[in-house]
């Protein structure tokens, strides 16, 4: 049976937020996407879009209890999800496991160099959300998305200053939980180098064995 309850862990830029939109329509499951919620309430100017923007716009995590408020409310009820980003930390991962039980945690690996190379060119629709690269799906100067003609934008936190950084605190905070996961069993791990196409073929076999 297909796993109803899924984690994906990755760098900056591995391909989580790609896979993901694929993956809940292929598993008829909810995505929630930490990233796009935070970016959603700063772009609101909601009390928790300001305490985290400062941090965001460093690269560095929002503290875990603003995090794990923010998550619990939105998959209570859920049958079937996908978290996107989320856990990041072994308090979170803690504070998860409170909430539900989990099928699947999946990471996607990417080296520090392709993550710079991948995150420095990419662009993201203001309107539907699409991800996009300037070196294979985009030209350069192009600014309408090619899904639904929206805007395209450049993340604040891609810069090149701030990408290292969130590398150096992915490999400090958040890749400790590919060892938590994998003493649970639950560890499945992916490559991200090939293309996006083979990406979801590899996760959609581990997700459905
Ligand atoms: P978040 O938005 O989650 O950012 P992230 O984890 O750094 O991941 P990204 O969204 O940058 O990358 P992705 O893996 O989704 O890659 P994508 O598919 O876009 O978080 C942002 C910030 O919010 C954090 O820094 C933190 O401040 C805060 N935050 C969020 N969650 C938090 C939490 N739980 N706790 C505390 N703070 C939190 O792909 C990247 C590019 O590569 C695209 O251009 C894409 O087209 C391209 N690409 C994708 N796959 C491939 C492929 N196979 N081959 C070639 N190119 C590819």
């Amino acid at each position: 049976m297909a796993a109803k309850r899924v984690v994906f862990l990755g760098p900056p830029g591995a391909g989580k937020g790609t896979q993901a939109k694929r993956v809940v329509e292929a598993l008829g499951l909810k995505h929630l996407s930490t990233g796009d919620v935070l970016r959603e309430e700063v772009a609101r100017g909601s009390a928790l879009g300001l305490k985290a923007k400062g941090f965001m716009d460093r690269g560095e995590l929002v503290p875990d209890q603003l995090i794990i408020d923010m998550v619990s409310g939105r998959i209570a009820g859920a049958t079937g999800f996908l978290l996107d980003g989320f856990p990041r930390t072994v308090g979170q991962a803690e504070a998860l496991e409170k909430i539900t039980a989990l099928d699947a945690v999946v990471t996607i690996d990417l080296s520090r160099d392709e993550v710079v190379r991948r995150l420095a060119a990419r662009r993201v629709c203001r309107a539907c959300g699409g991800i996009f690269n300037l070196t294979f799906n985009l030209n350069e100067g192009e600014t309408a998305c090619p899904a639904c003609g929206g805007e395209l934008y450049q993340r604040d936190d891609d810069t090149p200053a701030v990408i290292e950084n969130r590398y150096d605190v992915y490999e400090r905070s958040t890749a400790p939980l590919v060892a938590y996961y994998r003493e649970r069993g639950l560890l499945r791990r992916v490559r991200g180098d090939v293309g996006t196409d083979g990406v979801f073929e590899e996760i959609l076999r581990l997700l459905t064995a």
